[in-house]
């Protein structure tokens, strides 16, 4: 299929932005219109190389997390895991680490990173909402800015019970979150409530803390994010 007219470059993707509540755009391909998903979106940003997100090295967030709960080494899933940074780090903390991304080109750069570091994690090509990942039960869960990218509830509530699925009892989720509560003019990631997070993982986990807190960043104004730490319920 020919590539879209519009890039993703044009419609600011910045963490995966679709529009600021992560809606998909039509857009208008050598085939006639057609919707731009966020899959088409991603790929796009990836071949484009137009990734802001993607900062060189593992979100703080997650390294004082892994710190200070503490996270011991496991078996550890990175959904939405895009060039690897934060797989790459888990794994250097002596998890066993699975990340995985829609993006073929994502995995191909984490596969290139993770050699680069010489570590070893499996990096694969997989969509989280519609396959399981092999590896399963994980002890630990993140994600930095996949969650945010689900445009509807239907599909928040599908990822939060993969990822329950996908973890060992009591396993956690840490993710990291595009904050509604950010008033911005220009790019940023997609923005989600308190209640977004509550409804969706509510009632496959138990949120232990959700912190009103900024991303990782490279920009000297660091978008602001939820960090929303959550536990595998024993029944749900
Ligand atoms: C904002 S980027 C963040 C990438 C990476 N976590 C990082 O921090 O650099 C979000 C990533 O989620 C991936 N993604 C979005 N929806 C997904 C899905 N359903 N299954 C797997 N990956 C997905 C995208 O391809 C993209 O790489």
């Amino acid at each position: 299929m020919d590539r879209p007219l519009t890039t993703v470059a044009a419609v600011h993707p910045e963490h995966g932005q679709v529009n600021v509540r992560g809606d998909n755009i039509p857009v208008e391909t050598t085939e006639g219109k057609r919707i731009m998903t966020v899959e088409d979106h991603f790929r796009e940003a990836y071949r484009e190389g137009y990734t802001p997100w993607d900062i060189g090295k593992p979100d703080f967030n997650l390294v004082n997390a892994v710190a200070t709960i503490p996270i011991a080494p496991c078996k550890a899933l990175d959904i939405g895991c895009g060039t690897g940074d934060n797989a790459i780090w888990l794994a250097q903390q002596n998890s066993e680490v699975v990340g995985v991304d829609l993006s073929e080109i994502a995995i191909a750069k984490a596969r290139e990173n993770a050699a680069k570091a010489n570590v070893t994690c499996t990096l694969v090509v997989k969509d989280i909402l519609k396959s399981q990942v092999e590896g399963s039960p994980f002890g630990f869960a993140f994600d930095r800015g996949c969650f945010h990218t689900m445009a509807s509830a239907s599909e928040r509530k599908t990822l939060a019970k993969q990822v329950n699925r996908h973890l060992a009892e009591n396993g956690l989720w840490l993710s990291l979150i595009g904050n509604a509560d950010e008033q911005r003019l220009g790019e940023g990631p997609p923005q989600r409530s308190a209640k977004d997070i509550v409804n969706a993982v509510e009632p496959h986990f138990e949120i232990l803390s959700l912190v009103s807190g900024y991303f990782g960043s490279n920009r000297p104004d660091p978008p602001r994010a939820w960090v929303c730490l959550m536990r595998k319920r024993m029944k749900s």
